[in-house]
This record gives structure tokens, sequence and C-alpha cells, in this order.
């Protein structure tokens, strides 16, 4: 497989001070179902709105280690993974109003406290967090972005992973799947040169898939379309 290794910008222009961040979405417009509608309202403690400092103190239980997702969906494996670990808070960030909507739903019906969620750009909101504040971010299916003018929209490029890097705690993890093959190719020699973070399964190699991830809507969609599916975990060292 040839891989594109030309670097990729990530503002528009050559003034930063009015340089626009490339955006890794689109934002999708579609119909709040009447439950969805309601769970804005009935969980609406979950939902932060405000501008977040310091995403530990969101919770409850804010000695516990935080896992960021990135890009949740409909959120449904998110939610089985707070119920799952209880000892840990679930931050997700997702742009997709009825997705957020869904998440909270679910997380409502499973009534657990661990979980908050954010109708954010999480580039944006990472940005303003402390360095080594997270325990794990997770990347599950983000978009794969298929053209090449379109490669300096993909989440998994050496700037973001720089500020995920920045982020996560020594120890902590990043993980992220996908069904796109030359994404995954692309992700793995992304993630190979982030001199801070380390393959848990030895350099060079996808991890297996985990049976404790909760199959996600873009996963099963995937599968149906007879994609495979590639997993990449990785340790926060010190370099
Ligand atoms: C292909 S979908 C995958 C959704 C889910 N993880 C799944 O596997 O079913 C990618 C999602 O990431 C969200 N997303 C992409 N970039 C984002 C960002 N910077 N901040 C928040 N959400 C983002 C999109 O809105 C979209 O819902």
């Amino acid at each position: 497989m040839t891989v594109d290794n030309t670097p990729v910008e990530l503002t528009h222009g050559t003034d930063h001070s009015k340089a626009r961040t490339i955006q890794t979405f689109m934002r999708r417009t579609s119909a709040l179902s009447a439950t969805q509608r309601h769970a804005l309202q009935d969980c609406a403690h979950l939902l932060i709105t405000e501008p977040v400092s310091d995403a530990r103190l969101m919770f409850n239980q804010p000695k516990q280690p935080v896992i960021v997702e990135i890009g949740f969906g409909m959120g449904h494996s998110l939610v089985e993974m707070a119920k799952a670990a209880p000892e840990h808070n679930f931050l997700g960030i997702e742009v997709h109003i009825p997705g957020i909507a869904q998440c909270l739903y679910e997380a409502g019906q499973a009534n657990i406290h661990n979980l908050r969620v954010m109708n954010a750009d999480a580039v944006q909101v990472l940005m303003n967090l402390p360095d080594a504040s997270l325990a794990g971010v997770q990347l599950f299916f983000p978009d794969p972005w298929q053209k090449r003018r379109h490669f300096k929209r993909r989440f998994v490029v050496p700037e973001r992973m720089a500020l995920i890097e920045d982020k996560l705690s020594v120890g902590g993890f990043f993980h992220t799947a996908t069904d796109w093959q030359p994404y995954a190719q692309w992700m793995l020699d992304v993630l190979e040169n982030q001199s801070r973070l380390k393959n848990k399964y030895g350099a060079g190699q996808f991890a297996p898939r985990p049976d404790w991830r909760p199959e996600t809507k873009f996963e099963r969609r995937g599968q149906i379309a007879g994609h495979g599916v590639w997993d990449l975990i990785y340790e926060r060292v010190n370099s």
C-alpha cells in the first residue's frame, strides 16, 4: 500500500491570528425524536454547557480517572463502557445533536453518574484542559475523510496527536479503531512516530479487537459493508 506522508496543515492562510482551525467533522442536521427531545431536558444534569478548564471537576467523584471519548456518535457504546467501569469518569464530546440527545437518554435510563456529555469540538475542549490530566482518550471509527484534499480533516494527524500526548498522564492510553483499511495504515504510521506514545502490542502492530470494547454503530455499518476492523492502542510514556 502506498502511504502519503505529505505533512498536513491544520490552519488556513499564513496569518495565524486570522487562521481558521480545520474541523474534523461536518455538522449533520436531522430531526430529534420525542424521546431525544425530552432527554435533553430530563438529563440536562449530565450535559456540560460551560467551557471546561478541568474535566476532573465535573464529576461527583472528582478523584476518579477521566477517560475522554471523541465523537461518540449515538453514544450507545460509551454508555456501556461507563456502566462497566464505575471507577472511571467518562467525558463524551460530540457535535451531532441527535447523538448527544440519544446518549443522554441512554445514560439516564442506565442511571449512571460517571458520564458527562459535551456538545463541542473535541479539539477546542482538549486545548483548554490541563496537561497530563486524562487517563485515556478514545476515538472509535472516526470519519475517514477519504479524498486526498480532505486528509487534513482526519483526526489522527501528528498535530492533533501531539495535543492528545499533552493531555494524557504518563501511563494513560489512546485507543482508536477504524473499519477503513487505508486510514488504519495512515493511523499506524502517524502514531508510530509520536515520541510520547508506545504501542501496547509492539511497534507497528494492530491490537486484537478487545472484547471489552462494545460494538459501535459505525463498526456495525462497516461490517455490513464487508469491511474489517483495526484497533490501535498506545500508552503515554515519558519521551
Ligand atoms: C463516523 S462517526 C463515528 C461515531 C461513533 N464513534 C461510532 O463508531 O458509531 C464520527 C463522529 O465523530 C464526530 N466528530 C468528528 N470530529 C469531532 C470533533 N472534533 N469533536 C467532536 N466530535 C467529532 C462526528 O460528529 C461523528 O458523529
